[in-house]
């Protein structure tokens, strides 16, 4: 089974280009993000635990992101590969997740970061906040967004860094050609 992390800051465009890559390969996706905000749609227990966090821009605890994980993961096992989008986002939750693969005699095979300058990033955020409904998309919840980003998170690319697992590619560009540089990190890593 395959295991890609799309990596990158909000809106570095980590769902777009997971939609392409699971219709070109034929893997499952799994994005943190939206199963949270299933959750709130359904106004479960969880949902309500993960509003109050996303709504101020913070990162859900890591017990109930693991929690999650595990839980889903199950539903996933026999899939050919697997998008991880928005996880992991903290050392507790790559070490959680390389635990979890292991259990079902896999590993994390390659991390994409998406580079994009915090400028565009806000841009595209701000842009979609127009229609997008989430509570999250507006100036305020962006900057926290991003400063936890650059906290909490950014440094896990490291993580990936020094087990050889991790390329970067440019996020600006067209959609398709992005999806291009990201195919052929994909490709590199099918044909070994
Ligand atoms: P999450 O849903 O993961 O949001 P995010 O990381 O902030 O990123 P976005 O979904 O906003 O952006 P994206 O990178 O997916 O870009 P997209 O393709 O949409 O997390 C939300 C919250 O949930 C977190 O803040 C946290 O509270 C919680 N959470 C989630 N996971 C968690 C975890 N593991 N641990 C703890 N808490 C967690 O693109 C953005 C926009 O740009 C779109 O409108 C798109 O159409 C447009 N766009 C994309 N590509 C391009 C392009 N090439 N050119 C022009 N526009 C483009
Ligand atoms: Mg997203």
């Amino acid at each position: 089974m395959r295991i890609v992390i799309i990596f990158g800051a909000p809106g570095s465009g980590k769902g777009t280009q997971s939609e392409l890559l699971i219709s070109h390969y034929g893997y499952n996706h799994i994005s943190t993000g939206d199963l949270l905000r299933a959750e709130i749609a359904q106004n479960t227990e969880l949902g309500q635990i993960a509003k109050t966090y996303i709504d101020q821009g913070q990162l859900v605890p890591d017990s109930t992101i693991i929690g999650m994980i595990e839980h889903v993961l199950e539903a996933h096992k026999d899939a050919k590969g697997i998008i991880f989008d928005g996880f992991p986002r903290t050392v507790a939750q790559a070490d959680a997740l390389c635990d979890l693969l292991g259990k079902h005699g896999t590993q994390v095979d390659l991390m994409i970061e998406l580079e994009v300058p915090e400028k565009v990033l806000i841009e595209r955020i701000l842009e979609r906040g127009k229609a997008s409904g989430r509570s999250d998309d507006n100036l305020d919840t962006v900057n926290k967004r991003l400063s936890v980003y650059y906290d909490q998170t950014a440094s896990i690319a490291d993580y990936y860094k020094k087990k050889g697992k991790h390329r970067s590619v440019d996020g600006v560009g067209t959609i398709e050609q992005i999806a291009e540089r990201i195919r052929k990190e994909i490709d590199q890593l099918n044909s070994n």
